[in-house]
């Protein structure tokens, strides 16, 4: 792609742009990293104009700008960037008026980001073409969910690769944008500490928890044919464990990061009904309360009412066939009205094989903890002498805080600031290569299956809590315990 780029956003007046790439775009152009851009064309279906767009656009980043970013003399400069077109999926009339607009500029480059219904992108990327506005230059970035299924998933990606490359689609995970999933891989492959111990020998078990406090209110009948398992599981869950189970890549290029990712999933044990009930349950929360405030349940819902067989929690116990992490549960948990919305990765160290100390061997372990959000940081729970004289050889946890606070609130950014940054630039490394995903929905439609087949209730858990007895007893078998 040519260094100058039009970004043009299918969905631009929608929910996802009006708080996350608007403000994410004026923060790159805030801190001077929007060279590649020249203009930003939001289209949606409505009859208004560039001013009024802008207009708009000015409350909107005001309103979801992180506190303290937003600035007048800033705002005039980006504000020249923003043009409006109006654009239905369907209509060739509107894409002519886009084409006559990307004509007008100087960027050869365009960056067509689908934020909009996934199954508009197929007809979104036809018009494109019969418009004569996608060539060499072009890029497509695809949001999530990317399909429903394996099927459905297929059926998208076929449809976008008539018209672009697999160089040229970049599909959105978020989460791979955060700075901490990134830190991943430096803590893993840049620290001979952690990378010899990062095996089937010295770790236990692994837990990825991604906790909502949100329920499901104003995502209509969406969620109720979606559930937890396709809403976060095949994407952002799956997405992190790839990340914490890879091998070592060859080099740090897309390309080779993306196979090491891929071979993890290839390696995921299919659940089917014999295993169904041991490796996952389903939740779907009840009344109760969140952060002091009562809410009401699932069901109660008015979308949700007949969505009787859809979960707003899941949990797992997953195994990696591979001999790096045979034997080691990868426990994974995600819900909605769960108690407090935070994200992160337990990796639990094995018990010595003896102790030495008066300790409850319960209490001898070392975990390193991957805080993901609201905060994103990295603990590692040591122990060490309990002071004092009473105590002679007893021991403590101690949290080693692993994060450069001062220079992560200096350099703080939203994950769609550096998905975006990474577009512009046409680096694929955070975005999601076709087989990975289809190999994702592969194994989340065995569940599905299972689940089918055997008959998996979803339990009730009281809003508030952290999802159904039945998820304590996952890992309780095995004699572990959720870390909170
Ligand atoms: N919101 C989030 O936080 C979030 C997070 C992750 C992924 N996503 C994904 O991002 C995409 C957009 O989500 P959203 O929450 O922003 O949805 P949304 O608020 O409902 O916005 C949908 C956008 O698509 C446009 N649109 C709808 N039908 C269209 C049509 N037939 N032709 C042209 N444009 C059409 C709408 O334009 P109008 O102005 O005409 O209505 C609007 O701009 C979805 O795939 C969603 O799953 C969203």
């Amino acid at each position: 792609m040519s260094d100058m780029v039009d970004l043009v956003i299918f969905g631009g007046t929608g929910d996802l742009s009006t708080r996350k790439l608007l403000p994410a775009l004026f923060q790159l152009h805030r801190h001077g990293l929007a060279e590649r851009l020249h203009r930003i064309i939001a289209t949606g279906r409505a009859e208004t104009d560039t001013d009024s767009f802008r207009e708009e656009a000015r409350g909107n980043l005001q309103r979801f700008l992180p506190e303290g970013r937003w600035d007048d003399g800033i705002w005039d400069a980006f504000r020249e960037r923003l043009y409006y077109v109006r654009v239905e999926a369907d209509h060739p009339q509107h894409y002519s008026d886009l084409a006559g607009l990307l004509d007008t500029g100087e960027a050869p480059g365009r960056l067509y980001y689908l934020a909009t219904l996934p199954a508009l992108y197929g007809e979104i990327c036809r018009q494109l073409q019969g418009a004569g506005v996608v060539d060499e230059y072009s890029r497509v970035v695809l949001e999530k969910p990317l399909g429903h299924d394996l099927a459905s998933c297929h059926a998208i990606n076929a449809q976008v690769a008539q018209v672009f490359d697999e160089e040229a689609t970049f599909r959105i995970d978020h989460y791979l944008g955060k700075e901490t999933v990134q830190n991943l891989l430096a803590l893993r492959f840049g620290n001979q500490l952690f990378h010899p111990m990062w095996n089937n020998t010295y770790i236990e078990s692994v837990q990825i928890t991604v906790a909502e406090e949100i329920g499901v209110a104003g995502r209509g009948s969406y969620y109720a044919d979606t559930g937890a398992l396709r809403d976060m599981v095949q994407n952002h869950l799956l997405q992190v464990l790839s990340i914490v189970a890879m091998e070592p890549p060859a080099t740090l290029q897309p390309g080779d990061i993306r196979d090491e990712k891929m071979k993890v999933l290839r390696c995921l044990e299919p659940i089917s009904a014999d295993n169904v009930a041991e490796c996952t349950v389903r939740g779907r929360y009840a009344a109760g309360a969140v952060a002091g405030e009562a809410v009401r349940g699932f069901l109660e819902e008015d979308a949700f009412h007949d969505a009787d067989t859809t979960e707003t929690f899941v949990a797992l116990k997953v195994n990696i066939n591979n001999w790096r992490w045979a034997g080691v549960p990868f426990y994974l948990r995600t819900g909605k009205r769960l108690t407090r919305r935070y994200s992160e990765i337990v990796i639990e160290y094995r018990r010595q094989p003896f102790s030495l100390f008066a300790n409850d061997p319960q209490e001898l372990t070392n975990k390193l903890v991957i805080h993901l959000q609201p905060e994103e940081s990295i603990t590692l729970h040591t122990l060490n002498k309990k002071p004092g004289l009473r105590s002679k050889l007893k021991l403590k946890p101690v949290e080693l805080h692993l994060t450069d606070d001062d220079e992560r609130d200096e350099d703080s950014y939203d994950a769609y600031e550096r998905l975006l940054l990474d577009a512009l630039h046409g680096d694929q490394t955070l975005f999601m290569r076709r087989d990975e995903v289809e190999t994702a929905w592969r194994w989340i439609d065995t569940i599905i299956a299972a689940w089918e087949e055997a008959g998996t209730p979803v339990k009730n858990y009281n809003a508030g809590t952290m999802g159904p007895n039945a998820a304590t007893a996952l890992v309780a078998v095995d004699g572990r315990q959720w870390h909170e």
